[in-house]
């Protein structure tokens, strides 16, 4: 078996027994986006815990393999990480978790949908958070 085969499979089983599908019941930032190209859609949830780590990340989704398995692979990584990771997380990074698979332009939208979602969930919460924070030093 080649690699891609490897990972091949590992993109199959992770569409087939998603990790971390689900909603969760306490959270502080829900995100959500669809593919325009196919409508395949991706939520994601996320619970803030102290030292602004993503305690807990869940997510539900319909879509093809690529685009599931990559958002349940990010769910795990994400996990226990702060959320400063998510504004370096880049495409590369998706790529390499995904193996490095031959994507063609279409699949590219495929594997980077996850990330798309995650970006916007936590940039929103940042932003949110600044915001209060300047409000809250007004004279
Ligand atoms: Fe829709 Fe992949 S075909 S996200």
């Amino acid at each position: 078996m080649s690699s891609a085969d490897i990972y091949r499979e590992v993109i199959l089983d992770y569409y087939r027994h998603p990790r971390n599908f689900g909603k969760l019941e306490k959270f502080d930032i829900d995100s959500h986006d669809s593919n325009p190209l196919c409508g395949d859609e991706i939520e994601m949830q996320v619970q803030v815990g102290s030292g602004q780590k993503m305690e807990e990340v869940k997510f539900t989704g319909k879509g093809c393999a690529i685009s599931q398995a990559s958002v349940s692979m990010l769910t795990e990584l994400a996990k226990g990480k702060p959320l400063g990771w998510v504004k370096e997380l880049s495409k590369e990074d998706v790529f390499k978790m995904l193996g490095n698979p031959d994507l063609g332009p279409s699949r590219v939208k495929c594997a980077l949908l996850g990330m798309k979602v995650l970006k916007t969930g936590v940039y929103g919460y940042l932003g949110a958070q600044y915001e209060e924070k300047d409000e809250g030093e007004l004279p």
